[in-house]
């Protein structure tokens, strides 16, 4: 095996799809919106279906949609209704995976682009030991903390920031401890992994995974596809 042990088919990826998409404007539920012609969500499950690690796609979609997206994908995909939150969403979906997953990635159908290879990096870091995996990326824009009334209480130093994307990546037994214990609605699986006290390793995130939430991310999103096809 090369740097990257690619061990077939032994992850399952969860993809919280429930979302309105109420930033994106008016409209179908987000992971419906198309891109290029295509649903965002139907890119996003070919990418992570082109990983060779990915053996189980467990899509939590809207629940009024669920005939619908299953007829949109094929291959190895199981369709569950969502919740009214990402976090039940994703509970939802873990209820899915068979026990023979040893490792569970969580991805949001909103980071569309999200190439395999990102895939392969955070299940193999995962593979080597690390029980929860977060890709991460450096902060670009100088942050002020500010207090209630919008005056700068002070400058926080970025270089030990980061930005974090998905798929973030779990120990099976791991994501389903942190998501028995979560009391919060948390935007962000490692975080709930983080209350529990599992430490949580960083591995260098892709700018293809931006997350799809404002009508410029769309059309920064189509222009990266286009690119893609142009290569
Ligand atoms: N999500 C979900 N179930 C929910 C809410 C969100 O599965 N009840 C999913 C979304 O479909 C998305 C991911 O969680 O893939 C990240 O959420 P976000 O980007 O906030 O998407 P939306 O909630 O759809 O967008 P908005 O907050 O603008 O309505
Ligand atoms: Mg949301």
């Amino acid at each position: 095996m090369t740097a990257q042990q690619s061990v077939r088919g032994d992850v399952a990826v969860l993809v919280p799809a429930a979302g309105l998409g109420v930033r994106l404007g008016p409209g179908p539920a987000k992971a419906l919106r198309l891109l290029l012609g295509e649903p965002l969500l139907v890119h996003a499950v070919r990418r992570l279906a082109a990983a060779p690690s990915v053996g189980l796609i467990v899509v939590a979609a809207p629940p009024e949609a669920v005939a619908e997206v299953t007829e949109l994908l094929t291959g190895k995909v199981t369709v569950v209704p969502g919740g009214a939150t990402r976090q039940a969403s994703v509970a939802a979906a873990l209820a899915a995976v068979p026990d023979r997953y040893p490792i569970v990635l969580v991805h949001d159908a909103a980071r569309a682009l999200a190439p395999p290879e990102l895939v392969e990096r955070v299940a193999d870091a995962v593979r080597r030991g690390h029980p929860a995996v977060i890709p991460v990326l450096p902060v670009v824009d100088t942050i002020k903390q500010v207090d209630s009334g919008g005056e700068v209480i002070g400058t926080v130093d970025r270089a030990v920031l980061r930005a974090v994307q998905t798929p973030q990546g779990f120990r099976r037994e791991v994501l389903a401890a942190a998501h028995a214990s979560a009391v919060d609605d948390l935007t962000d699986d490692a975080g709930l992994a983080e209350k529990i006290g599992v430490p949580v390793s960083t591995v260098p995130g892709d700018e293809a995974a931006l997350k799809i939430t404002r009508p410029l991310d769309l059309a920064l999103a189509e222009l990266l596809v286009r690119r893609t096809l142009a290569e």
